[in-house]
C-alpha cells in the first residue's frame, strides 16, 4: 500500500515537472494562445528585419505573428530625396513576414515626423499634392497585395482633438487627410487603411478623432480602422477611458488595433509639478531608479496592469484586430531614450536578456483561465 502511494506520488511529480518543463520552455506562445482572438505583433529593428541574432529571431518567430517596422518604413528612409526612393530594408521586412508567415503592416505614409529634410522644406499646395500622389501611390502600389494594412496618416491630431499644423495641414489644410485616404485606396483597393496616433483613447483628442474619421468618411476617402498606439502608464489611463475608446472608433464601423503597446515604469518629468522646465534630467538618478534592476514589487504591477488590459482586450476581441507590442524586449525599447535619454525601462513582456517577465505570464494566464 505504502509502496502503492508512494509510486502515485512520483508519477504525479513527473507528470507535474514535464509541465513546468512545458512552461518553462515556452512551448505555448502568445500568438498561440491569442489565435483566436487578435493577431499578436511586434515592432522589428532594422537588425532583427536582418536576423542579426538569432535568439531574438527564434522569440520573434516563436511569440508573434504580426510584424510592423519600427523605423525603416518612415519617409526619411524610403524617400529621402525626390526622385530616389530606397527600398532595400522594406522588400526584406516584406520578405521576412512572408517567409514566416506574419501579418504584415506598414508605418508610416503621411506622418509630419522623420520626413526626408527635402519634404519638409515643400510649400507650395501644387507641389505638395504631387508630392502625396507620387510618395503614397509608389510605395502603396509596390507592396500592393503584399501589406496587409497600412498607417495612411499618423498623428494629425493635438492632444486638444484640433488637427496638428503640420507641413501637410499648412499647405493643404485638412483636405490632406482625405486625399491620402483616397490615394492609398486608388492604389491598393483590399489592404486595410489605418488611422494612427497616441493618446487618441483620451476624450478630447478621441472626439477629435472621431470628427477626422468622420470627414475621411464624408469626404470619400475608404478607412477600415484606427490606431490606438497605447504608449501608456502603470496607472493611466483607465481601462474605463480605454474601453469607452474602443466602443467609440467600432461604433464608427471602424476596426480596432492596439499598435504600439508599452507600459513606461519610471518617473515622467513632466509629473514633476514645480520642477524647473529648464533642469537637465539626464544622469540625474532619481530618474532612472531601476538601473539594476526591476524591484519585485514594481514587476508585480506591471504584471497587473498588463492583465487589466489584456483582460478589457479579449471582453472586446470581436472589436480588436491587432494589438503590437512597440520592440520584442526591453533592451531595445525606445522608452530606455525618450523623454530622457540613458535610462533603463521595462515597458514590454521580455527582459533584455530575451526572458518572459512575469507581465508575460499575467498575460498568458488569463487564456488559461478563460478556456
Ligand atoms: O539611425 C540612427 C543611428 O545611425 C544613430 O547612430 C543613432 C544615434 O542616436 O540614431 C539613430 O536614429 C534613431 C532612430 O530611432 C533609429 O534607432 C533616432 O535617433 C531616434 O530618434 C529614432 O527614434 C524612433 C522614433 O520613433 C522617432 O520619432 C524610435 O526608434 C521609434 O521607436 C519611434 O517610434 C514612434 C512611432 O514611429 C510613432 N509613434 C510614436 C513612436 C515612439 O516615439
Amino acid at each position: 500500500m505504502r509502496l502503492t502511494n508512494y509510486y502515485l506520488l512520483l508519477l504525479t511529480l513527473i507528470i507535474l515537472s514535464s509541465c513546468n518543463a512545458q512552461k518553462e520552455n515556452n512551448v505555448v506562445s502568445l500568438k498561440d494562445s491569442f489565435k483566436n482572438d487578435f493577431c499578436i505583433g511586434t515592432a522589428l529593428s532594422a537588425n532583427q528585419i536582418e536576423e542579426k541574432n538569432e535568439k531574438e529571431d527564434s522569440l520573434i518567430k516563436k511569440e508573434f505573428n504580426a510584424i510592423t517596422a519600427e523605423n525603416i518604413m518612415k519617409s526619411m528612409f524610403l524617400h529621402p530625396a525626390k526622385d530616389k526612393y530606397d527600398f532595400a530594408m522594406a522588400d526584406k521586412f516584406i520578405a521576412y513576414g512572408e517567409k514566416n508567415k506574419m501579418f504584415i503592416h506598414g508605418h508610416t505614409l503621411i506622418w509630419h515626423s522623420q520626413l526626408a529634410s527635402w519634404m519638409a522644406e515643400i510649400k507650395d499646395s501644387i507641389e505638395m499634392k504631387n508630392f502625396m500622389k507620387d510618395h503614397i501611390t509608389t510605395i502603396v502600389s509596390k507592396y500592393k497585395g503584399r501589406i496587409d494594412s497600412w498607417d495612411v496618416v499618423n498623428e494629425a491630431l493635438n492632444e486638444d482633438g484640433t488637427l496638428r499644423k503640420s507641413v501637410f495641414f499648412n499647405t493643404l489644410g485638412e483636405q490632406y487627410l482625405v486625399d491620402a485616404f483616397k490615394l492609398a485606396a486608388a492604389a491598393d483597393p483590399k489592404v486595410d487603411l489605418y488611422y494612427n496616433d497616441y493618446n487618441n483613447e483620451e476624450p478630447a483628442k478621441r472626439q477629435g478623432n472621431i470628427n477626422l474619421i468622420k470627414k475621411i468618411k464624408a469626404g470619400g476617402g475608404k478607412i477600415d480602422g484606427v490606431g490606438i498606439q497605447a504608449h501608456w502608464r502603470l496607472e493611466s489611463p483607465s481601462i474605463e477611458t480605454i474601453e469607452e475608446s474602443i466602443l467609440a472608433y467600432s461604433a464608427l464601423g471602424l476596426k480596432v488595433a492596439f499598435t504600439e503597446l508599452d507600459i513606461t515604469v519610471l518617473p515622467n518629468p513632466w509629473d514633476l509639478k514645480g520642477a524647473d522646465v529648464n533642469q537637465n534630467f539626464e544622469g540625474n538618478a532619481k530618474m532612472n531608479p531601476y538601473q539594476e534592476k526591476l524591484p519585485d514589487s514594481v514587476q508585480v504591477k506591471l504584471a497587473n496592469r498588463y492583465a487589466s488590459i489584456f483582460k478589457l482586450f479579449l471582453k472586446h476581441k470581436d472589436k480588436i484586430s491587432r494589438v503590437t507590442f512597440w520592440g520584442v524586449h526591453d533592451g531595445q525599447s525606445w522608452l530606455n531614450d525618450w523623454p530622457i535619454k540613458g535610462r533603463t525601462n521595462y515597458p514590454l513582456l521580455f527582459n533584455s536578456n530575451l526572458k518572459p517577465k512575469k507581465a508575460y505570464q499575467s498575460v498568458m494566464k488569463l487564456k488559461e483561465t478563460n478556456e
